[in-house]
C-alpha cells in the first residue's frame, strides 16, 4: 500500500492551522516538514518548521516525517526530538565518512524515530547500499532539494528502480519514499518503480479538495 506525506513547505503561517487539520481530516499518511538551513540549501526554513511541527504534536495525533536540508544533522536531531517525529531523514551528502553516518543512524534510533538516509538526485544509490541494513527509509530526492514546486526529474525514475531491484536480491526490507515533483501524473511512474511513500506539497495543497487528490495519489 502506497502512503502519502504532506509537504507543509508552502502552508502560509496565518492558515497553519487549519490547513493541518483539513489535511489530517483528508487522510494524510504523514505529515512532512521540510527542514533547511540556509547552508546545505539556500533557503532557511529552519525555526518556521520547528514551530509548524510543535503545531501539529499540539492538534493532530498523526505522524511526523521530518526531512532534514541542513549541513549539522546533529543539531538538527537534538532540537526535532523534541517534537517526537515519527521517522528523521538527513541527506547523504550532508556527512563527511562512514563513521558519521553510524553515528547519525545511532542517535536518531535514541530518540526512537525511525531513520532515513536520502540522495540528491547526483548522488549514485550504490553508494548508499553498505548502510541500507541501518536504515527504516531510503528518500530518493526525484528533484534538486531546496524548494517546492519543481518538476521531476525523469532520470530519477531509473535510479528508484535500481534500487527496489537491489533490495529485493538482498532481501532487504525497506520503504522508498521520494520527495519533488509528484502529482497524477508522475505518481505512476514512481510507483511502479517501487516507491511506496510519496511526498507531495504543490500538487496537495494547490488542489480544491485534499481528501480527493490525497486518494487519488494514493491509487494513480
Ligand atoms: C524539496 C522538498 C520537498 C518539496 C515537495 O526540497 O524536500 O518536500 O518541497 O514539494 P513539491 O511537491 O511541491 O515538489
Ligand atoms: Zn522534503
Amino acid at each position: 500500500m502506497v502512503e502519502v506525506s504532506t509537504s507543509v513547505l508552502s502552508v502560509k503561517q496565518g492558515e497553519a492551522s487549519s490547513v493541518f487539520l483539513a489535511l489530517e481530516k483528508a487522510k494524510t499518511d504523514y505529515f512532512h516538514i521540510d527542514v533547511m538551513d540556509g547552508k546545505f540549501v539556500e533557503k532557511n526554513t529552519y525555526s518556521q518548521m520547528l514551530s509548524y511541527a510543535e503545531t501539529i504534536k499540539r492538534i493532530s495525533n498523526l505522524p511526523l516525517d521530518v526531512h532534514f536540508m541542513v549541513e549539522d544533522v546533529e543539531q538538527a536531531i537534538h532540537d526535532f526530538s523534541a517534537v517526537y517525529p515519527n521517522q528523521m531523514t538527513f541527506h547523504y551528502e550532508a556527512e563527511k565518512g562512514s563513521e558519521e553516518i553510524l553515528t547519525r543512524i545511532h542517535q536518531i534510533k535514541e530518540c526512537h524515530a525511525k531513520v532515513g538516509l536520502s540522495v540528491k538526485p547526483e548522488t549514485n544509490v550504490e553508494e548508499i547500499y553498505p548502510y541500507l541494513p541501518y536504515l527504516h527509509t531510503v528518500l530518493i530526492m526525484t528533484v534538486e532539494p531546496g524548494k517546492g514546486g519543481q518538476t521531476l526529474l525523469t532520470d530519477m525514475v531509473e535510479k528508484i528502480k535500481q534500487l527496489k531491484k537491489y533490495c529485493s536480491q538482498e532481501g532487504i526490507e525497506i520503504d522508498i519514499e521520494v520527495d519533488g515533483g509528484i502529482n497524477l501524473r508522475t505518481a505512476p511512474l514512481v510507483k511502479q518503480a517501487g516507491a511506496n511513500i510519496l511526498v507531495a506539497g504543490t500538487a496537495i495543497l494547490m488542489a480544491n479538495d485534499y481528501h480527493t487528490i490525497i486518494q487519488e495519489l494514493k491509487e494513480a
